[in-house]
């Protein structure tokens, strides 16, 4: 079965299977009349779309995980944006809403790279194209996120010979971007070259993307994949079942530290121990050059609720003290691998990080 092929058509890109095959690839946005998101927190339950009005409610959209992922992130904000552009044109106004709108989730590099991307198009257009050169503006990082989920996934795939069984952790899909996912397009790539024997999913605790969206979408598409819960990972690591583990990232600092959900850092270390592959997947707007190490990266502290609770069922004492960081940091010496559409990092050093960046 070939890789599927992105192209852009008009209001959003579409995503065209090989010619007889279902289009079950899921999108996390679209635009049509207006910018709308597949509500994340409702799923696998019901597949529920929320327009998104302006920049207020795409704050509210991102803190509260309606749409989550560090690409799908910042594409959401760029439409938010376009539709902030569209209600009142006024530079000053629009400033204010974009600081505001970069600052709805602290680590994912993505959102303040798509921010700046759109005010920029803004900035450079008379009033009455503002609108049309903002919505320009979102399609193209739309389009790229699409085009470099495909090359990650190519990529990616080539680093694993034969058939082999990946291990990956939350969602790094086509949820989490504009296009086929990083990690899952690596994972999306194998299973079209029938080399992919088996998807294993963490359940990632405590928002579990992976049980609730990982485990969907994979099955949505055909891909075979077992659910554990995150600590069932360390053993399955250690009984040779998994021949790579691969994740996506938020953001990556200049010398290859990687932020990502967390209890990644822990796949990794559990990976070493055990000489599996471990390999980050992630598109260039996630890079930070700028940020020198792992120990500078901001790590979003999330709401106690999240752990006191399984959706809205209480597990824990009322109260309780919570640590409930959204992500944590894997050092680069623990990584095989960084794949971005402009290469591969391996070994992975300040060096490597810059030529794929
Ligand atoms: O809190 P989330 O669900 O936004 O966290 C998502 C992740 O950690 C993903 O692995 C990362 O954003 C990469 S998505 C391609």
């Amino acid at each position: 079965m070939p890789i599927p092929e992105y192209t852009e058509t008009g209001a959003a890109v579409r995503y065209h299977p090989p010619v007889g095959e279902p289009a079950t690839i899921v999108t996390a946005l679209r635009w049509d009349e207006g910018l709308e998101l597949l509500d994340q927190r409702a799923l696998p339950q019901r597949e529920r779309w929320i327009p998104i009005a302006g920049v207020a409610a795409a704050v509210r959209a991102i803190r509260a995980l309606t749409v989550r992922g560090a690409p799908a992130i910042g594409l959401a904000a760029a439409y938010a944006l376009a539709e902030e552009v569209r209600r009142d044109p006024d530079l000053g106004r629009l400033r204010r809403a974009a600081r505001r709108l970069a600052a709805a989730r602290p680590t994912a590099a993505d959102l303040a790279h798509a921010v700046a991307a759109v005010m920029a198009a803004v900035e450079a257009a008379p009033a009455a194209e503002r609108f049309a050169q903002a919505l320009a503006a979102a399609r193209r990082l739309h389009a790229a996120d699409a085009a470099a989920c495909l090359a990650i996934g190519r990529q990616g795939a080539a680093l694993f010979p034969g058939p082999v069984a990946l291990l990956t952790h939350c969602n790094a899909g086509a949820l989490a971007t504009g296009g086929i996912g990083t990690a899952l397009g690596i994972v999306r790539a194998l299973h079209a070259e029938g080399r992919l024997a088996r998807l294993y999913a963490c359940e990632a605790r405590p928002v579990l993307q992976g049980a609730r969206l990982t485990a969907w979408e994979a099955g949505r598409d055909g891909i075979p994949v077992t659910l554990l819960a995150d600590s069932a990972a360390a053993s399955l690591l250690a009984s040779g079942a998994v021949g790579g583990v691969v994740v996506g990232a938020d953001r990556i600092a200049a010398d290859g530290a990687v932020a990502n959900k967390v209890g990644t850092y822990a796949l990794a270390l559990a990976a070493a121990r055990h000489r599996v592959p471990f390999v980050v997947a992630a598109p260039t707007t996630t890079f930070d050059l700028a940020c020198p190490s792992g120990a500078q990266i901001p790590i979003e502290q999330r709401d106690g609720e999240e752990v006191r609770r399984v959706r809205r069922t209480a597990i824990a004492p009322a109260g309780v003290d919570v640590y409930n960081p959204a992500f944590d940091v894997t050092p680069p010496e623990l990584l095989t691998a960084i794949v971005s559409q402009r290469g591969v990092a391996r070994p992975v050093t300040a060096a490597t990080v810059q030529e794929i960046a």
